[in-house]
């Protein structure tokens, strides 16, 4: 008998393949509710919520699921997203709990956490569920602070993967007071108050001085915004050169590091490419590149690179991310004078003109070699050098250069 060694070798590359795509995610909600029509309803706002990625990122997790009907029961309150959020994220608990661990509850009786009291948003005890074994074998839950009802019984179990997740129907939404106040929608959000305490004071500052700026910010909230700031040492750093600019290019440069739509981490990670900025008109584009580089992304110019460090808000149509040094523009670089002599050729060939706050993404450049020799200006923004993201980095690097290796094998 003769080897075969293509398809041994094509097996093992496939191997390789799948096991780095599956570590990804263990299990994903919307799918395994997808199989159960009765709750179609419950899996539909676990989307628009955004919990669905929250519930997959987690392990060791239940979700008390409720059907269509009693689903209706909630909807008719004819409530804000934003507090359906709220009171779905009351559904998660953080212990995973299988049908028989329902029945056989030490003591008979658990306050279980959720995931409405992670997000910080709960007061006291508000974020728990206490679960509690009754007569004839039932099992009630109710929200802790209210009043110690026990109005939601434990149906059957749907899905149970020990001890990643428990999916479970019990028969009626779980809520409170807490819960059902109204959250504040993206309106209300007051942007510059939560860089401010986060880590980005210098650039809300900034932003804060600039009306114009400010202003472009706020029209865009509702759309949908991502903002790309930089934390307060870098910006720092960067202040003597920005006070230098003209209140044009302020605000040209404030407006750059905004994008009109949302971009949770995973859609920037699975959408690289080149990005138009809030500071996008016609020809002054002021884009960027969004490129992976193992797990993390970060966003590149001719000028510099940088990486995004933190998330201070991802709840749609808002997500504003940290990043570790300045991204600076083309534009306002001292090496590309005002009348640039490059972009004529390559404006008519790919690039549909841009009109202010319709950016977006649009397709990757074909080439990313971006010339060393056009990089000046850069000493304020390369300070924050780190050691050791460098080792991971390079481990990811050579991780896809190895992926990129089996695709090209596999294709040929
Ligand atoms: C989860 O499953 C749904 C439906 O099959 C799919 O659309 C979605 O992309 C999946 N999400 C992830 C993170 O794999
Ligand atoms: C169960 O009850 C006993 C006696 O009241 C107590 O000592 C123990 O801590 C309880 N266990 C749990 C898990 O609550
Ligand atoms: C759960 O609620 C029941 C009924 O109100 C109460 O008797 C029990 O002590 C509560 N359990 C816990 C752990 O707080
Ligand atoms: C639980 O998740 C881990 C990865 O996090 C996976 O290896 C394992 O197979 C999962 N278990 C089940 C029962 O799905
Ligand atoms: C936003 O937050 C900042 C800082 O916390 C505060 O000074 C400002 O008044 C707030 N703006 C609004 C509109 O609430
Ligand atoms: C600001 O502009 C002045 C005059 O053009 C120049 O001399 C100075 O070096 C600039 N400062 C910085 C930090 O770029
Ligand atoms: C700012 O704007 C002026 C006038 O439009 C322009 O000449 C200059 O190159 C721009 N760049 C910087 C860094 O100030």
């Amino acid at each position: 008998m003769q080897p075969r060694p293509p398809f041994s070798l094509l097996f093992l590359l496939f191997l390789l393949t799948a096991a780095v795509t599956t570590t990804t995610t263990a299990h994903n909600i919307t799918r395994i509710l997808a199989s159960h029509p009765d709750f179609s309803t419950f899996n539909h706002y676990l989307t628009t919520t955004h919990l669905a990625a929250e519930i997959n990122s987690r392990t060791t997790i239940t979700v008390c699921a409720i059907d269509n009907a009693a689903m209706s029961e909630l909807l008719s309150k004819h409530l804000s997203i934003y507090t359906i959020k709220n009171i779905l994220s009351l559904h998660v608990l953080l212990d995973y709990f299988g049908a028989k661990k329902l029945h056989q509850i030490t003591n008979g009786t658990a306050l279980a956490a959720t995931m409405f009291q992670a997000t910080g948003t709960a007061p006291g005890s508000s974020g728990f569920v206490n679960i509690t074994d009754l007569k004839g074998g039932k099992v009630g839950f109710g929200v802790e602070d209210n009043g110690g009802s026990l109005g939601s019984l434990f149906v059957k179990s749907l899905e149970e993967k020990p001890y990643n997740i428990s999916v479970i129907q019990i028969s009626k939404v779980l809520s409170s007071d807490v819960a059902e106040a109204p959250a504040p929608g993206p309106s209300e959000l007051n942007i510059t108050g939560i860089m401010s305490a986060h880590g980005c004071k210098q650039f809300a500052d900034a932003l804060l001085a600039n009306a114009e700026a400010a202003k472009t910010y706020e029209e865009s909230v509702q759309g949908g915004l991502t903002v790309f700031c930089p934390l307060d040492d870098p910006f720092k750093a960067f202040l003597p050169k920005f006070k230098n600019f003209t209140m044009a290019n302020k605000t040209a440069f404030l407006e750059f590091l905004a994008v009109p739509i949302y971009q949770s981490i995973s859609m920037l990670k699975s959408n690289n490419g080149l990005m138009n900025t809030l500071a996008t008109d016609g020809d002054r584009k002021f884009d960027f590149t969004v490129q992976n580089d193992g797990q993390e992304v970060t966003l590149k110019t001719k000028i510099n690179t940088v990486k995004i460090t933190g998330t201070l808000i991802d709840e749609q149509p808002v997500a504003i991310y940290t990043t570790d040094k300045v991204l600076l523009p083309n534009e306002l670089s001292k090496a590309a004078p005002t009348p640039a002599p490059a972009p004529a050729p390559e404006k008519a060939a790919d690039s549909p003109k841009a009109p202010k706050k319709k950016g977006g993404k649009t397709d990757a450049p074909a080439s990313d070699s971006y010339s060393p020799a056009d990089s000046p200006a850069d000493d304020a923004a390369d300070q924050t050098a780190d050691e050791n993201a460098g080792v991971m980095v390079g481990g990811a690097r050579f991780l896809s250069i190895g992926l990129s290796l089996c695709l090209g094998v596999l294709l040929l």
